[in-house]
């Protein structure tokens, strides 16, 4: 009798109260704990950035140096994790890869368990922030058959990250300061992004008070799909399918207005941006720089560009407020940084860490926190009485 409604994709439904970050998705505004994106973007380090998000707010120099002397002595794996590895197929994906390595560390680290264990949820959230990193370069390592690199803590986290991921055990690897600080700026960029689908899965996940690790293990594999992470993978296959079919964009915008099947302008549109999306303002400006540092003449970022500006002057993206997104650029940037386009998700998963730790955190110590249990509205068959096989 009563007026039943429900929201599919949870368009309009706010499932928690947040301190974390901010978003106008009219005015194109991001800002973590208050401060604009295009300031971190432009001042900070992702380190800093993560103690910012996860307590919420600057560290002093002394708590930075605290905090990243802590990191530096978690990012060995157990050497058993290591032999994890072993047990995939060559051509893995690297997400998946990456989750299972994730949801394998509640194994190793039993403390993990109890999340209301506040040293050990400290100790969760540092050996995340060390070890994923480490867990990431050895499924690239694992996908071009290489020996897996020790860290070496006298590097910081972005630099230590790449020797592993590039550097080879017979050779020295000099990490270019450039490359280094365009990821450090991704990561950024990427840090938090409010109730989006994988932090939400993180919440939904850890509402059952299941670990840390086992709720980051399931945002990864959220962030997966296509629709979210996996879009930056997403759209440099887009921008190379345009250039082998003669970089014909227009015919390109066509197919995607026909609404053919599966054919969506990636690294366009958003929940929430109804306009320019901040971050992706920041990584178009990044990809021309590094693109130009590195001597990279990449004809996918001219596709990119006249795609952008097609699509931007066309009604149908304009009446439906389409814009780039995060993933529109970044991919390029990527790839001219050396990472195969399977592994650009992962590179999301890392810069996303801390506003999942974060968001985890924030929900588990908020009173007002239940276990998350959507409702539904029954569509199917009414009572009806079991038939003997013989009689269907
Ligand atoms: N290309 C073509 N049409 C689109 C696109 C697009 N990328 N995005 C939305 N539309 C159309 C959609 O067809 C619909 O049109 P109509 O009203 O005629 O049916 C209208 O715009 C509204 O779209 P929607 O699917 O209801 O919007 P949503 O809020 O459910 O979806 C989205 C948001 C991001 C999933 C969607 O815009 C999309 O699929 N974009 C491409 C994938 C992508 O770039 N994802 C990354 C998102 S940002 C970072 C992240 O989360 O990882």
């Amino acid at each position: 009798t009563g007026y039943i409604t429900y929201d599919p994709g949870f368009v309009n439904t706010g499932s928690t109260s947040s301190a974390i970050t901010y978003i106008d998705g009219d005015a194109g505004i991001l800002r973590y704990r208050g401060y604009p994106i295009e300031q971190l973007a432009e001042n900070s380090s992702f380190l800093e950035v993560s103690y910012l998000l996860i307590y919420g707010e600057l560290p002093t120099q002394e708590q930075l140096e605290d905090f990243t002397q802590k990191i530096n002595r978690h990012t060995l794996l157990h050497e058993d994790l290591k032999r994890f590895f072993d047990g995939f197929p060559r051509d893995a994906h690297p997400m998946p890869v990456l989750s299972s390595a994730v949801s394998a560390l509640s194994t190793f680290y039993q403390d993990s368990l109890n999340p209301f264990d506040e040293p050990n949820v400290e100790l969760s959230t540092v050996r995340l922030l060390a070890k994923v990193p480490t867990l990431a370069a050895y499924a690239y390592k694992k996908s071009v058959g290489q020996p897996f690199l020790y860290p070496d803590n006298s590097l910081g986290l972005v630099e230590n990250f790449l020797r592993m991921t590039f550097g080879l055990p017979a050779e020295p690897y000099e990490v270019d300061p450039d490359i280094a600080k365009a990821l450090d700026l991704l990561f950024i960029l990427h840090a938090d992004h409010e109730q989006n689908c994988s932090t939400s899965t993180v919440r939904l996940v850890g509402s059952s008070e299941a670990n840390l690790f086992a709720s980051i293990s399931a945002g990864i594999m959220a962030l997966f799909g296509p629709l979210h992470g996996g879009a930056n993978s997403a759209v440099l296959e887009m921008l190379q399918g345009i250039k082998a079919d003669g970089g014909d964009v227009a015919q390109f915008v066509n197919r995607v207005k026909n609404k053919e099947q599966g054919v969506r302008l990636m690294g366009f549109g958003h929940r929430v941006y109804k306009n320019y999306d901040p971050r992706a303002k920041i990584i178009k400006t990044t990809a021309d720089q590094i693109l130009n540092k590195l001597g990279v003449n990449d004809h996918l970022l001219d596709i990119a560009k006249t795609l952008e500006e097609t699509a931007l002057s066309d009604d149908y993206f304009v009446e439906r407020k389409l814009y780039p997104n995060v993933d529109f650029y970044t991919g390029l940037i990527y790839r001219a940084l050396g990472f195969p386009t399977k592994f650009f998700t992962v590179l999301f998963a890392l810069g996303r860490l801390p506003g999942w730790i974060a968001h985890w955190r924030e929900m588990i110590q908020d009173p007002a926190t239940k276990i998350g249990r959507p409702r539904q509205i029954y569509t199917g068959e009414k009572q009806r009485d079991y038939l003997a096989i013989s009689e269907r």
